[in-house]
């Protein structure tokens, strides 16, 4: 078992590296991947510190020479990077652009893969199956790149995608992970709390976005972190946005944004209750759970006198409310 983990991820380096080479030296690599990458207006020192790279659009360019130079077709389809067909083994990141997937020590532990063109039959984004050394839901993306700057900062960024974790890393924001996709686990908000307590959530600004982000919310209070968020204006992600502006005005923007979790759930959910009292009452049982969701009683106390002041609703009432929810909990 440990050495099959061993195996794959010798193989996984083999790979990132191949692909890395097929985009600055190949043509066909140069032509296509490097093109799509500079005309997103992705800088080089960025490509390689993430070690970005492209795999060729041919059934099965990799997986031969990756069998040419050894390496066994066991570790091949376990890693995910050859699927075993009948014909032979195929590459299943066959013309994308390649985003690896590091672990916390730098180790490529698997890959996300881009399509260039436009196809609405295929998935935008294709990653490295389940495997012993690729466990999506433990994973954060750019955890590596990030975790001395989390800790200096004492903050972490959370985002949805690679490009997003790219693109803030060449605005010169480092303290950056995403979480690949809307689905936030509470492994991966234990991975950031290694680093630091304080985590604003970075989400598209689109509906599925701020969904993910009211959810995102109480699965990082349950892991006892101070949570904000900071709303994109409709239709920017952070990649797009943060191209908008220069590196201190991005800073500035969310320092001035970000609001408390409490502060974005209040707002979001009073614009939709207006003065509807059946709503009203509703909005606040939602906070309130996310408050009886906090495990310390100093820093449920603050949320409680907080919101009794945003809602305008006596603090003992509250109270009542989180001991309720707190005793359906246990
Ligand atoms: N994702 C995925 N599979 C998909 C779509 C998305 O795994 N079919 C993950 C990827 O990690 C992606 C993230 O979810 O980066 C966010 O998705 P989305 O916002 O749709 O993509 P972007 O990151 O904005 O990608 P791009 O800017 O390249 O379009
Ligand atoms: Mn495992
Ligand atoms: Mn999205
Ligand atoms: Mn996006
Ligand atoms: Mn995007």
């Amino acid at each position: 078992r440990k050495n099959d983990r061993e195996s794959m991820m010798i193989v996984n380096s083999f790979a990132q590296k191949y692909f890395s080479e097929k985009l600055f030296q190949s043509e066909e690599g140069i032509a296509v991947g490097m093109s799509y990458l500079r005309e997103r207006g992705f800088r080089e020192d960025i490509i390689k510190k993430f070690q970005v790279g492209f795999c060729l659009d041919s059934w099965n360019a990799f997986s031969e020479q990756a069998t040419q130079s050894g390496y066994k077709k066991e570790f091949l389809v376990k890693t995910g990077l050859s699927i075993d067909k009948e014909k032979g083994m195929i590459d299943r990141f066959k013309g994308r652009v390649i985003f690896p997937i590091h672990g916390i020590a730098g180790r490529t532990l698997g890959f996300g893969g881009r399509i260039l063109k436009k196809d609405p039959k295929a998935a935008k984004y294709l990653n490295s199956p389940e495997s012993e050394v690729y466990h999506k839901s433990r994973i954060l993306y750019g955890i590596y790149q990030a975790k001395k700057s989390i800790v200096q900062n004492d903050k972490c960024y959370l985002v949805e995608g690679y490009t997003d974790v790219l693109s803030f890393h060449q605005a010169g924001i480092e303290n950056v992970v995403a979480s690949s996709g809307t689905a936030l686990t509470a492994d991966q908000i234990r991975l950031v709390k290694r680093f630091s307590n304080n985590m604003t959530i970075i989400y598209d600004g689109d509906p599925a976005g701020i969904k993910a982000s009211l959810r995102g919310i109480d699965l990082v209070l349950e892991q006892e972190l101070n949570v904000k968020v900071l709303l994109l204006p409709d239709g920017e992600d952070p990649d797009s946005f943060s191209r908008t502006m220069g590196s201190t005005e991005l800073t500035q923007y969310i320092e001035k944004n970000e609001t408390d979790f409490i502060v974005f759930k209040t707002n979001l959910l009073l614009a939709d209750a207006k003065n509807d009292p059946v709503k009203r009452a509703n909005l606040i049982i939602d906070i309130v759970r996310s408050i009886a969701i906090i495990p310390d009683n100093i820093v449920r106390s603050v949320y409680v006198k907080e919101c009794s002041n945003i809602l305008n609703v006596d603090e003992r009432v509250l109270y009542t409310e989180i001991n309720k929810i707190k005793g359906r909990l246990q």
